[in-house]
């Protein structure tokens, strides 16, 4: 006979091993499907969101030529909004000062027009990816005050008003605040002082007095720049200049966990009769480097490390669907808002081109976006799909 005490603990082994399996199982037949099988000509986040907010991406320059089918059809199917990621960024669009470049920009607007898609443009004044022709003069001193706000407004004027009714809105001044609220130190403030964000807008305004003008920042979730924010608002409306709404970039990560001060951003922004927007929305699932800075800045640049490099092969599902649920509370949060909240755009179409993948260290495997490597919608596609559809069966 055998001991009973060995007969339990190999039926429990056997029990175990059983549910090991069928978890095993279940877990690949459900990141097939979800994974692989989802079909999205059968679905589309702009008509399922389409009562709640305008949805989008930013795309680069091959997406805009359409080089690609796949995320050619993503980009028609699935958004009802683009922004260029690159391609209206001032290096690009004016290099030089007798120079723009207007193509990527013209074909943008082509396809926005022929797709319906509310087109932001972006950005107008920034202090990144700005050429230093524009601060300098011939031999390379820093330019006067006139100089500098004379070129401000040539190029505002130049590129607002050649798109003019077709570009939708502008994000007139990027990036302007510190973490703590105050005025970033940059060229723009350094020459011009601090109405150079008035200056921007009132030359924007001047040059489409329909377009909707924005304000656009990363970290807007903390006091001190929620606050700061609020400010440029009241100070450009003392000023009884324009200003439409504010964009809160939303370069999040799996350890960000400060969607209750997110919330608070929303409510105060809209108080103050701002429209609000996510504008740059993209999930990582890396953990951050340690540096000084924890936000979104586009300098901070460590050097690659491969322990934080865990997932260069691929991603385990157990993170695919962590991040799933991610997406679900975020656009949960959304949803909530949705009275206050215009628009959210992603920071890109698929993992295999986001900038995550080299910020804030390069040349790491990250996987912050809706659609994978292969242009496959992921689990976090289908988890705001999902969610989008028991809200509106819970709706009265
Ligand atoms: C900032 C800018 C964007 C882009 C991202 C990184 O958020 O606003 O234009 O450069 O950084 O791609």
């Amino acid at each position: 006979m055998q001991n009973p005490i060995l007969q339990i603990t190999g039926g429990t082994m056997k029990y175990t091993y059983l549910i090991i399996l069928s978890l095993i199982i279940s877990a690949c037949s459900s990141s097939n499907m979800q994974n692989y099988n989802t079909d999205i000509s059968e679905l589309s986040l702009k008509e399922l969101y389409a009562d709640s907010f305008l949805i989008g991406a930013a795309i680069n320059k091959g997406q805009i030529y359409q080089e690609d089918k796949q995320t050619a059809a993503i980009v028609t199917s699935q958004y009802n909004t683009l922004t260029a990621e690159n391609e209206m960024k001032w290096e690009k669009i004016h290099p030089l000062e007798n120079e723009y470049d207007f193509a990527s920009t013209d074909k943008l607007v082509e396809l926005s027009t022929n797709n319906k898609h509310f087109l932001v443009g972006h950005t107008l004044i920034w202090h990144f990816q700005t050429p230093d022709w524009v601060f300098e003069d011939s031999k390379g001193n820093p330019v006067s005050r006139e100089l500098l706000l004379k070129r401000m407004r040539d190029h505002i004027q130049t590129i607002v008003s050649r798109y003019r009714g077709k570009v939708d809105a502008w994000d007139v001044v990027n990036e302007a605040l510190n973490d703590d609220g105050t005025l970033r130190k940059s060229k723009w403030l350094d020459i011009i002082g601090p109405e150079y964000i008035a200056k921007a807008f009132e030359f924007a305004h001047a040059a489409d007095p329909d377009a909707a003008l924005y304000y656009n920042d990363y970290n807007l979730f903390d006091a001190r720049k929620r606050q700061g924010t609020l400010e440029i608002v009241r100070s450009l409306k003392a000023q009884d200049l324009k200003i439409d709404g504010i964009g809160i970039q939303g370069h999040y990560g799996l350890d960000f966990d400060k969607l209750d001060e997110v919330e608070k951003s929303i409510i105060a922004f809209a108080e103050e009769g701002m429209q609000v927007m996510f504008t740059e929305v993209d999930i990582s699932v890396l953990k951050f480097p340690e540096t000084e800075s924890q936000g979104a800045d586009i300098s901070i640049d460590v050097e690659l490390q491969n322990e934080l490099n865990p997932f260069a092969k691929k991603l385990p599902l157990s993170v695919t669907q962590q991040q799933a649920d991610y997406y679900r509370n975020l656009f949960e949060l959304f949803l909530k808002h949705r009275d206050s909240i215009n628009r959210v755009t992603f920071w890109g179409l698929t993992d295999a081109h986001s900038w995550r993948n080299d910020w804030p260290m390069k040349g790491r495997t990250d996987y912050p976006l809706l659609f994978d490597r292969n242009n496959k919608p992921k689990q976090a596609f289908d988890a705001i799909v999902k969610l989008k559809k028991s809200f509106d069966n819970k709706k009265p």
